[in-house]
């Protein structure tokens, strides 16, 4: 078969490991072609693809990013005519059989519609640092940002300490609050601030005080989707295409806020991108190559339609439209867990 391999969406360590597994295991295990679209599902839209080989493949395990590139093109989008139909023409010229997606919410929600709806031969593969995708118990990608958040936090200790500063970490995540909550926790974080649990500001402003009458500094992590109760403006003109808010800002809202309430000299670090950036931790690698295997497998037996999750320690196979049918949160039974340190 000749299968064509697209990635989409933010990127996220450990896409270049889904790739090079792909490939590996189709070519010398099953005897497939591959070819490689550029930027997500531009490529196949605009039949921008190249020859992806072994030798395409070679030393790119370690890599962050993906040699493919991605965007945020949406096939359904409202500045795309005709998307799925140019997608089915483009692939049949190409002989390409079928397609491996590798992406979030959107760039699966738009294969799982190609699948449905135009009767396209999709695998999906789900990626994000944000673990917000509900049919697996961890997306890879998460693990990396997680380690790079924490070794922030860690590094900010020695600042709060030393200048009795409060100290704000913005991190990621969208509208799930998997990031902060895991680089929170580990990180030793005085408080973490989630988009699942809108806060009180008073009692933000409470904690700090209480963390500054043991004599110490305190550090929060909020997430970037996280919101006072009664929520503040957020950018509303920036929309992508698959029509997200670009979210962020949130921190130093609360700079000002904790600030003026407590009159503690109160500073805000946005970690932004460096968290998506750079080589995977050892658990994003295995489980982007357990995914791209089992992906590579599910091509060869003919089952479209479907996705790679992870169920506790193996990797299952699942309807694409239930990869994207329930956003996954942070439940409040463990957000509650993390208050024994908060303050
Ligand atoms: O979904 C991954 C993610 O990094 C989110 O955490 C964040 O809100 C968003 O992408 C940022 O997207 P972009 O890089 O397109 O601004």
């Amino acid at each position: 078969m000749r299968i064509g391999l697209l990635t989409g969406g933010g990127d996220c360590p450990g896409l270049n490991a889904v790739i090079r597994a792909v490939v590996r295991k189709g070519v010398e295990v099953f005897g497939h072609e591959f070819v490689g679209y550029r930027d997500g599902w531009r490529g196949p839209l605009e039949n921008e693809a190249r020859p992806l080989g072994v030798p395409e493949v070679r030393g790119i395990l370690p890599r962050g990013g993906t040699i493919l590139g991605s965007s945020r093109t949406n096939p359904f989008g409202d500045s795309v005519e005709d998307g799925a139909r140019t997608i089915a023409a483009n692939l049949e010229a190409a002989g390409v059989d079928g397609l491996i997606a590798i992406g979030g919410e959107d760039t699966l929600g738009a294969a799982s519609r190609l699948y449905s709806e135009a009767g396209l031969n999709v695998i999906g593969v789900p990626k994000t640092i944000d673990n917000d995708l509900g049919a697996t118990d961890y997306t890879f990608g998460f693990d990396t940002a997680v380690n790079i958040a924490m070794e922030a936090i860690d590094r900010l200790h020695t600042t709060a300490d030393s200048h009795h500063r409060v100290l704000i970490v913005e991190v990621m995540g969208r509208h799930a609050g998997w990031i902060a909550f895991h680089a929170g926790l580990a990180g030793g974080a005085n408080l973490i601030l989630i988009p699942e649990q809108p806060f009180d500001i008073e009692r933000v402003c409470e904690l700090v005080g209480r963390r500054y009458d043991a004599h110490f500094a305190p550090i929060l992590v909020v997430a970037e989707g996280a919101q006072p109760i009664g929520g503040v403006p957020q950018g509303e003109g920036n929309l992508d295409a698959f029509g997200h808010i670009r979210l962020g800002g949130i921190a130093h809202w609360l700079e000002g806020e904790i600030e003026r309430r407590t009159g503690k000299e109160t500073r805000a670090t946005v970690l932004g991108h460096v968290q998506r950036g750079g080589t995977p931790t050892a658990f994003d690698r295995v489980l982007a190559t357990r995914f791209g295997l089992h992906a590579i497998d599910a091509v060869d037996d003919g089952r479209w339609g479907k996705m790679t999750a992870l169920r506790g320690t193996e990797i299952e196979l699942v309807d694409l439209t239930e990869a994207t049918a329930e956003l996954k949160t942070v439940p409040a039974e463990l957000y509650a867990e993390a208050e024994t340190f908060f303050g």
